[in-house]
């Protein structure tokens, strides 16, 4: 590595993504978890078509933008965004290095904006997010709309696999609301609240189950047609099941994003 670019490496650190640039200089190449997020690229990329021309993608909390540059070089037109300027700089010097610049744009959006803009893509990408954000259903209410063909979900999950039938359990019953134990089963969809931090991070407020993140999706108005990899969803929309946020809850979904 030549001691210019080792310097604005250091520079721009610390690095959550190792890139690796054109000359074979890696951004950090020590990671705690491996060559990440290559080895969970691999574990994705044959579920993505091969040839992205024409598509519009969003890249949602794209840190250094390791995955908008895949996404990039596969012919489609990207949109990463972050809420953290230290990643979006490092995202924009490495799409330089990269001379991706033209077909990316790295812009510093919260997910929450996402709402009030009109903008819709082929293919988003909501990867390692979902469990930071405090609003997290609202969170994907939102980007649910957002998506025209696929969207790929990846969030932390509560250990199993189970999935509970969920009637109205407490319908039609002599205990009526109060019975509750069916919702304490192990496949009944559940989040776990983080109050303090998970892994010294504050800004991991909730981890779901499997169950949660399926019923979830599936109440956001979309289905879930693959499993790429360990906790990854692929999903695309699902007009026969549309979310209660375009239709008899609309105005509780416009109150809190302000749209009104
Ligand atoms: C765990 S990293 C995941 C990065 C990347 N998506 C991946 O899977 O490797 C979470 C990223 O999401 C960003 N982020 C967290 N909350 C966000 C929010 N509400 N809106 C936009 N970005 C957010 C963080 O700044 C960080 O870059």
């Amino acid at each position: 590595m030549n001691s210019t670019l080792e310097q604005e490496i250091n520079g721009l650190g610390p690095w959550f993504h190792n890139l690796h640039l054109p000359d074979g200089t890696q951004t950090a190449p020590k990671h705690y978890f491996g060559d990440f997020p290559a080895f969970k690229w691999r574990e994705i990329a044959s579920h993505i078509p091969s040839n992205l021309s024409g598509w519009s993608a969003l890249d949602i909390g794209c840190n250094a933008g390791f995955y908008s540059f895949e996404l990039a070089r596969r012919g489609a037109q990207v949109t990463g965004i972050d809420l953290d300027p230290h990643y979006l700089a490092q995202a924009r010097w490495v799409a330089e290095r990269m001379e991706l610049a033209g077909r990316v744009c790295f812009e510093q959006v919260q997910v929450y904006d996402l709402a009030r803009r009109a903008e819709r893509f082929d293919l988003v990408l909501f990867m390692g997010v979902f469990y930071h954000l405090r609003y997290p259903l609202l969170g994907l209410d939102i980007i649910a709309q957002k998506v025209n063909r696929l969207l790929v979900f990846q969030t932390l999950t509560l250990p199993g696999r189970e999935i509970a039938e969920t009637p109205d359990v407490a319908l039609n019953t002599n205990e009526g609301m109060n019975h509750r134990a069916p919702l304490t089963a192990p496949g009944w969809p559940k989040m776990a609240f983080i109050e303090h931090t998970f892994s010294g991070d504050p800004t991991n407020w909730w981890i779901a189950n499997h169950a949660a993140v399926e019923a979830m999706l599936r109440s956001s108005g979309l289905r879930v047609i693959g499993y790429p990899g360990d906790e990854i969803y692929l999903c695309e929309p699902d007009p026969e099941h549309p979310s209660c946020v375009t239709t008899w809850n609309r105005a509780e979904y416009l109150a809190a994003t302000r749209i009104r």
